[in-house]
């Protein structure tokens, strides 16, 4: 997919992907002669519940789920907000007065919403962990406040700002130690590393399309088979009575291409190839701002194609708005031209400057050789425009 000589370099693929041409193509039937209701009782209906079907394959393959174990939904939030909700109100069902749900602090805003939802309308008691200077979230942490009541451990799998990968095979075991379900918001990771979901020992997993290639407003939900979940909007019984609403068929159909796509990639070694220019990225980088570029987030545990960093004396997003050769993000707030520092960054203890100071330089598909040494080169001229001494004028 080429980019037009003018446009900015896009380095904001963890806040969208664009669609990848070939999901387009696989979609673009259903919107046309293949356009009918798959729970039609006519010849219409044929083709597009094939099409719902083998899309559920595709995405069960990429997270190794058997394909009814998936719930297509509109939103990555929504997928969270089922997966939390919807074991609170199973729980409650169940007879649990007063269910207790556990997550962590640099979790996606749909997953923090979730779980005050869960306990403004249903009763449910939170309990919100700490994470460490890293951004993870330690095992033994979770095994300390766990209790009897706990019925959910929510931790996501990578975080959208920092790329961090927690420890989830771990976190899982502890929940289920003590009788908790355990949801894992994958949709960082699904298609950028690979990942199982009985290998990571999951019950729900949540994965977005807009984050692998396929449009926005479309997501799938893993339930592992014998899940008590209760759905959150009730009427025709699709999705197995999970999730009602006539089915967005082209959009399934993209998922579903876009997983086939990823999953094949992933074997060819995309992360690889995306690793290496991410840590080109960030050498640049270092070497022509020395001493003044700190990375945010553990070393190691983080995805291949997400750069994070704070450079001293710098404001993140005045860097970028000296830098129009580069569409990247901040993770800073802005209300009202006030910038307030990303509390995913503070929660890891991070200082309120380091905070502001923060770059998100996330790597996709397309992202050549070439845009990362153009990138690098015009970050740091914007850098050293924004940090610039203004000369007395004698
Ligand atoms: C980790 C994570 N969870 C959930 C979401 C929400 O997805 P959606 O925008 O489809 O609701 C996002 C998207 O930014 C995300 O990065």
């Amino acid at each position: 997919m080429r980019r037009l000589e003018h446009d900015p370099i896009y380095l904001d693929h963890n806040a969208t992907t664009p669609v990848d041409p070939r999901v387009l193509e696989t979609m673009l039937p259903y919107l046309q002669a293949g356009f009918g209701n798959p729970s039609s009782e006519h010849a219409y209906a044929a083709a597009p519940q094939l099409a719902v079907g083998h899309a559920r394959s595709q995405v069960a393959r990429l997270v190794g789920a058997a394909p009814a174990e998936i719930v297509f939904l509109g939103s990555g939030s929504e997928a969270d907000a089922t997966a939390i909700r919807g074991v609170v109100t199973g729980a409650l069902r169940a007879g649990v007065r007063r269910p207790h749900i556990m997550t962590q602090q640099t979790e996606h805003p749909a997953v923090l919403a979730a779980f005050e939802y869960a306990e403004q309308f249903h009763g449910a008691e939170l309990t919100i962990l700490p994470v460490d200077r890293d951004g993870l979230l330690k095992p033994q942490g979770l095994r300390s406040a766990i209790r009897p009541t706990t019925v959910l451990v929510s931790v996501m799998h990578a975080n959208n700002e920092t790329g961090v990968i927690q420890s989830i095979r771990e976190l899982a075991a502890v929940a289920h130690e003590h009788g908790a379900l355990f949801h894992t918001d994958a949709a960082q990771t699904a298609g950028k590393i690979p990942l199982d979901v009985k290998d990571l020992g999951v019950d729900l997993l949540s994965l977005v399309g807009h984050k692998m290639y396929a449009p926005k407003g479309i997501a799938a939900l893993y339930v592992r088979a014998g899940t008590r979940l209760e759905p959150l909007i009730g009427g025709g019984g699709q999705e197995r009575g999970l999730r009602a609403g006539t089915e967005n068929v082209p959009y399934i159909v993209a998922l579903g291409a876009a997983a086939a796509i990823a999953a094949d990639d992933l074997a060819a070694g995309a992360s690889d190839r995306l690793a290496e220019l991410r840590d080109d990225l960030e050498r640049e980088l270092m070497m022509h701002l020395p001493g003044r570029v700190h990375r945010n987030g553990h070393r190691d545990r983080r995805l291949p194609q997400t750069l994070n960093i704070s450079i001293d004396g710098a404001a993140g997003h005045a860097i970028l708005a000296a830098c129009t050769q580069v569409a990247a993000s901040t993770g800073s707030a802005c209300h009202s031209g006030l910038h307030s520092p990303s509390p995913v960054l503070l929660a890891m203890g991070l200082p309120p400057e380091r905070g502001l100071s923060a770059l998100r330089l996330t790597l996709g598909r397309w992202t050549t050789g070439a845009d990362v040494g153009q990138a690098a080169a015009a970050l740091v001229r914007a850098v050293h425009a924004v940090t610039a001494v203004p000369q007395e004028v004698p």
